[in-house]
């Protein structure tokens, strides 16, 4: 609506959604360059070992290649670690491409063919003769898990299990009630609609600008720089548009390597395009197997929590997660124990998806709880109810805000969970089994420092601009949403740029941090132009602001108005023009209020509600209802916060019911590297998702209040759905995805 102001909290369109409908928003691989050459990338086809013979005749042959990459003729360049190490970097030495014959995983990038156009690459790649001298790999975590070690901690943000309170092991020996399983869920790679894709273009002076597919061009930057050599105003990165990540854009890929190293070498401009296949050549949730142990009482109070955990991780990195912390932080226990290992294996390292660890921790703790409120014939929520607490026992703190008891509450009424029968296989319709499940999820509120830039101009548009992302959670519109909420714009005259090294630095987009961070950062900077405005406003002859504050004005339709009678008002074009100002400029950046925070453990909570359908002669199951209770803080922008939780059930299910990649151990590969097998749910897969949020109040996490919502959504779907099956089936499925097999 024109003229009319934005409150934060409304539920607008999306301010790209027409851009990107229409075509008309460029994702990384659709920018273009004068003599843009096309790179293609040979993949390793064994797990292990060293390049015996790697013949790139035949492909140089052939018309329109200009050039084959290999570690035998790539350019000299600083090839210590710390250069590769970005933003996300775990401990480690990070993978070089191309920097020797040496194979360590199996899809690894052994050649770079660059040609006149894409389709002449790809055919000339396929002409490249490698040989190899194969040693022998382990890539299977169960045969390495005897062998799992402790992991070094290395990236931000990575907590370490927090040490062990009472004592657990005793406690469960003790405990009148007991349930102790394994639950195991395999490797997921990310599937986004875009592939990963740089071009790059070589500018005159030898400056690169590069359009990557990234959750951070500031990470890319940094990185493209400290491996090439070259200072960082030589590098220019641009992503406006990112069609889906969600992890797999944290760290640069190996694509923006080959792209600049190509663009380098033959000073020309390069775009490097990975397949879909190829999607399948770098990090991905990591295979992981849990144990999880529980000792109540007779009444369900718990008395016990053991929750160990072993992730798979590359020779050569430590990837590491935050899997078992969860355990003693959601439920009141005064025995606990963690554990935390990493097993090595010849695959390349795993990365970040959407809430890592979390969704593998709670997807073991809560199909724990539920077995256990079996073993107590007691109501699953009931027994979360049990043992609610109100404060965080890991590092004895309270929390910020905790509106979890109100997600149970709401989420179960709307549900309609008290009408739901306790028996397994008591529910019916014809030949399918109904079941009904629930699960508590949990994630981090996290702020980080971010800065960002605002420029209202005398016609009253306002532009702002920071170099965060939106990889589709809605950044551009809550962004937009903030900016024009404090200035008492219409959506329409505000503009929000990111994705360009050129802005005010922001974050990496990950960790639901980008509206506590980026989100604050845009707060105060448009509050510093508010600030001068009403100076202006003020100031002008005869103004009935003259003797106001700026807590006695609101901002609205392009006008400062006294709050007590509004007619009383200044446009803000004509207090600019008083004051000879064209355009007002402001630059902030914002910190955490670390010390105040630190009193305070800051989390988002829910309460998952699954209904399902076992079809009992196929073992086929849908998920026919899911409401998603969210206590998250302040929500920003109503509709892109509801679709970030429809998304992340969406991938819940997926999780769930589908997603696995299987590797062949044989061949140290995976096997099902496109979306004809490796399954993500499709429509059909999708019925009713219910989103609530309940309405929490925050002032520690970020002077916005508002606690991030791109992970929490799927923290607990998978359990929320396996304990549905169990209800329904009377089985219990430990290993995840629950396909139908599984329940024949
Ligand atoms: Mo997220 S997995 O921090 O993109």
């Amino acid at each position: 609506m024109r003229g009319e102001a934005t409150r934060i909290g409304d539920g607008i369109n999306r301010v790209d959604g027409r851009a990107k409908v229409t075509g008309q928003a460029k994702y990384a691989a659709e920018f273009e360059a004068e003599g843009l050459l096309h790179g293609w990338v040979v993949s390793s086809g064994v797990a292990k070992g060293k390049i015996a013979t790697l013949d790139t005749s035949a492909a140089l042959a052939v018309e329109g290649v200009v050039h084959v990459l290999t570690h035998e003729n790539r350019p000299r360049l600083a090839w210590f670690d710390k250069s590769y190490r970005d933003e996300d970097a775990p401990a480690g030495s990070p993978f070089r491409p191309l920097y020797d014959d040496a194979i360590v995983y199996s899809g690894q990038p052994v050649a770079l063919v660059v040609a006149t156009t894409l389709e002449i690459a790809r055919h000339a790649a396929s002409l490249v003769r490698v040989t190899y001298k194969t040693e022998e790999h382990e890539t299977d975590l169960a045969a390495r898990r005897e062998k799992a070690r402790k992991a070094r901690p290395g990236k931000g943000g990575y907590e370490p299990p927090p040490k062990p309170r009472g004592n657990a092991d005793e406690a469960l020996a003790k405990a009148a009630v007991k349930v102790d399983a394994a639950y195991e869920s395999p490797a997921e790679h990310h599937n986004p609609m875009e592939m990963h894709a740089t071009t790059v273009v070589h500018e005159p002076d030898g400056a690169l600008t590069i359009y990557d597919k990234t959750q951070g061009v500031t990470n890319t930057q940094t990185y493209v720089s400290n491996v090439f050599g070259l200072k960082p105003d030589q590098v220019r990165v641009i992503s406006p548009f990112v069609g889906g990540a969600f992890g797999s854009g944290l760290r640069p890929q190996y694509q923006v390597f080959l792209a600049v190293m190509a663009a380098q070498v033959l000073k020309r401009s390069v775009r490097v395009t990975l397949t879909r296949q190829q999607m399948f050549t770098f990090g991905y949730r990591p295979a992981t197997w849990q144990r999880v142990a529980l000792g109540a009482t007779a009444e369900g109070k718990l008395e016990a929590v053991v929750h160990e955990a072993i992730g798979e991780t590359s020779r050569f990195e430590d990837y590491v997660e935050v899997v078992v912390n969860w355990s003693g932080l959601l439920y009141q226990c005064d025995n606990a124990r963690y554990d935390y290992k990493v097993a090595e294996l010849d695959v390349y390292t795993p990365l970040d998806m959407r809430a890592p660890g979390a969704v593998l921790g709670l997807y073991a703790l809560e199909s724990a709880m539920d077995e256990l409120s079996y073993a107590l014939h007691m109501d699953p929520l009931a027994l979360r109810l049990a043992n609610y607490t109100e404060r965080d026992q890991n590092t004895d703190k309270p929390f910020s805000s905790k509106e979890l008891r109100a997600c149970y509450a709401q989420g179960a009424a709307r549900f309609g969970w008290e009408k739901r029968l306790p028996t397994p296989r008591a529910m019916r319709e014809g030949n399918k089994l109904v079941g009904w499940g629930m699960a508590t999820g949990i994630w981090e509120a996290m702020q980080q420092k971010a800065a960002a830039r605002a420029v209202l101009s005398i016609d009253g548009k306002l532009v702002v601009g920071s170099g965060t992302s939106d990889i589709g959670t809605g950044t551009y519109t809550a962004m937009t949403q903030i900016a024009a909420s404090i200035l008492g714009l219409p959506i329409a005259d505000v503009t929000f740029k990111l994705g360009d090294t050129t802005l005010p630095p922001a974050p990496l987009q990950g960790g639901s941090w980008t509206v506590a961070s980026v989100g604050t950062a845009v707060k105060a900077v448009c509050e510093a132009v508010r600030e001068q405005v009403f100076k202006l406003a003020k100031k002008m002859k005869g103004s009935p602001l003259a003797q106001a504050s700026l807590d006695e004005v609101i901002f609205a339709g392009g006008e400062v108005r006294l709050a007590r009678d509004p007619a009383q008002a200044v446009s803000i074009a004509a207090a600019m023009r008083a004051g000879e100002a064209f355009t007002l400029e402001e630059e902030t950046s914002t910190l955490p209020q670390l010390q105040e925070q630190a009193k305070y453990t800051r989390a988002t909570h829910s309460a998952v509600f699954v209904e399902v359908k076992v079809d009992e002669d196929l073992g086929k199951v849908e998920v026919t209802r899911v409401v998603s209770a969210i206590a998250g803080g302040r929500i920003v922008s109503a509709k892109t916060a509801r679709s970030q939780i429809l998304g992340a059930v969406v991938w819940g299910i997926g999780m769930a019911l589908e997603e696995e990649t299987l590797m062949d151990h044989d061949l140290g590969r995976f096997m099902n590297h496109n979306l004809a097998e490796y399954h993500v749910p499709v429509n059909a897969d999708v019925r009713d998702i219910e989103v609530i949020f309940v309405p929490e109040e925050d002032e520690v996490v970020n002077p916005l209040g508002a606690k991030g919502l791109g992970e929490i959504g799927i923290v607990g779907v998978a359990a929320a759905i396996a304990n549905a099956v169990f209800h329904a089936t009377g089985k219990r499925v430990r290993d995840l995805p629950i396909t139908l097999d599984k329940l024949l």
